[in-house]
């Protein structure tokens, strides 16, 4: 397989405005060759999500979807912490591994160590054939087609979705999720890549907030619930390319320390969805701001409250709680690539970095 970057500087680039068609392809898949029986799907108590770096971060989406639409108790883990704890695992465990090489080391590891220990095993990956492809006993393509820059973005998009997809498969093969619920998610999920390229249409606002903010020397993004996974990868981002020091938390662990780290010196991207835990958010944010930190708020279109507050708000279109993850992911690679560009970094090859980790 060959890839050009075509009319784009970059692959990060390409890639991202690939996401719209990749979810598209993504979503094309009916979990045809699902390896368990509908008993077997309901003997389940219990799931374990496990992957490395973005990978991990989509389980740690994954993990709030399967508790709530398919009912089912999950952890998720590091590969590498994972394969060396004692985990209790048995044949009524689902192990979903993550990894769109299919080849990290780590994730291979903790598999074969789940395969010893009698687990079911599903896993994501983006390539055929690949070695974790062997070891699970059921595959979850993701379909995302070749991702040449070493930061992942449609693989991080279209791993969501897989899990999303998956989360909803089991809530109905569990007699948990309705007909109804389903019916709405499958509706919402077709509208997603016309969502998707919505947040692509406009790009001038990230290279003005490069400008803005693309010399300090740390960045802090805060998310709850199932955002706060999306502030882990939005810092992530933001290191792996431009080299800055950022931390993603969740921002209930704010007061717990990360808050003496604010100043005026500090830009905060706070994820802040219209969903249950909203107020919340707002709160951080105004703590945010009362320590002089700026906020770049990631919001609901419409929302008036944010924007009196955060000195940058990023739009999203209105969507469920459940979708809002995903349209996240949009504008935290958007921020981190052309803060990248801005600071002269190279995007698609970042120091140190390789593209799948096949050594411990
Ligand atoms: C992604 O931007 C990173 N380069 C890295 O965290 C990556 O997601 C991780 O190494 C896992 O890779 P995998 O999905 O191929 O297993």
């Amino acid at each position: 397989l060959t890839a050009t970057k075509g009319e784009y500087k970059h692959f990060m680039l390409k890639e991202i405005h690939e996401q719209p068609d990749a979810v598209l392809d993504t979503l094309r898949i009916t979990l045809p060759d699902f390896p368990f029986s509908d008993d077997r799907i309901r003997s389940f108590n219990r799931a374990i999500i496990i992957g490395m770096g973005t990978s991990l971060h989509a389980g740690m989406v994954g993990r709030m979807w399967i508790e709530s639409l398919a009912g089912l108790a999950c952890e998720v883990d590091n590969s590498s912490e994972f394969r060396y704890r004692d985990a209790v695992l048995d044949e009524n465990t689902l192990v979903i591994s993550i990894s769109q090489s299919g080849e990290t080391a780590d994730t291979l590891g903790a598999m074969d160590l789940a395969k010893s220990r009698g687990a079911r095993q599903l896993t994501l990956c983006n390539y055929e054939g690949t070695q974790s492809t062997r070891v699970a006993d059921g595959v979850l393509p993701i379909r995302a087609g070749l991702e040449i820059s070493v930061a992942g973005t449609k693989t991080f998009v279209c791993s969501l979705v897989t899990l999303y997809a998956l989360a909803a498969y089991l809530g109905v093969k569990r007699g948990y999720l309705s007909e109804e619920r389903l019916a709405n998610i499958v509706q919402e999920l077709l509208h997603l890549p016309e969502m998707i390229g919505q947040l692509l249409s406009d790009q001038s606002q990230y290279e003005r907030l490069a400008l803005k903010y693309g010399r300090r020397a740390n960045f802090l993004f805060l998310g709850r619930g199932k955002n706060y996974p999306l502030a882990m990868e939005g810092a992530l981002k933001l290191k792996e390319i431009s080299y800055i020091h950022a931390e993603g938390y969740p921002a209930g662990e704010m007061k717990h320390g990360p808050i003496s780290l604010i100043d005026r010196k500090m830009p905060v991207v706070a994820l802040v969805p219209q969903d249950d835990l909203y107020e919340k958010m707002l709160s951080n944010v105004n703590e945010v701001k009362a320590r002089r930190g700026s906020v770049v708020a990631v919001a609901a279109e419409g929302d008036k409250h944010i924007s009196e507050k955060a000195d940058e708000v990023i739009w999203i279109p209105k969507a469920s709680a459940n979708i809002t993850p995903i349209l996240n992911a949009i504008p935290m690679q958007l921020l981190a690539y052309y803060i990248a560009v801005e600071r002269g970094c190279d995007v698609d090859q970042p120091r140190n970095l390789a593209k799948s980790v096949t050594v411990e």
